[in-house]
């Protein structure tokens, strides 16, 4: 799938955000291995701390859909942001890598790798 159509289905998930406090909605969009596309937007909470991000939203419906390999992570917001660090935490349980593609002031998309933003992530010696 082409950058721009990814970019595309995130921005339209940002659309659906619950973020009465913030007001700052976010939305993602995740490729699985396999071509299926996984959205996410933010969940606010009035509590503020479980508030759920975009990206885990995104991240939780492709696992709970018995995908766990992922291509590429595309995340809209009204101004451009990478994911936060507890986001590329979720992913870095996944993927030892990942694309991750916003659009830039200009309108270009710009790229990071998950390595890059997270460069050590903790990993659990329990995993099998
Ligand atoms: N947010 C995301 O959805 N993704 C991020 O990577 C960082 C922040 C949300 C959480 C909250 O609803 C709003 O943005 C403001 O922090």
């Amino acid at each position: 799938m082409q950058d721009e159509k990814l970019l595309q289905l995130a921005r339209q998930a940002a659309a659906k955000a619950y973020a009465p406090y913030s007001r700052f909605p976010v939305g993602a969009a995740l490729l699985g291995a396999d071509g299926e596309v996984f959205t996410g937007c933010n969940v606010e909470n009035a509590s503020y701390g479980l508030t759920v991000c975009a990206e885990r939203v995104a991240v939780a419906k492709a696992v709970s859909c018995g995908v766990r390999e992922f291509h590429k992570l595309a995340v809209w917001a009204p101004v451009a942001v990478w994911p936060c660090g507890a986001c590329l935490q979720v992913l870095a349980e996944f993927v030892d890598d990942l694309q991750i593609i916003r659009w830039g002031s200009s309108g270009e998309v710009e790229v990071k790798h998950l390595q890059e933003l997270l460069s050590l992530p903790f990993k659990s010696s329990k995993r099998k």
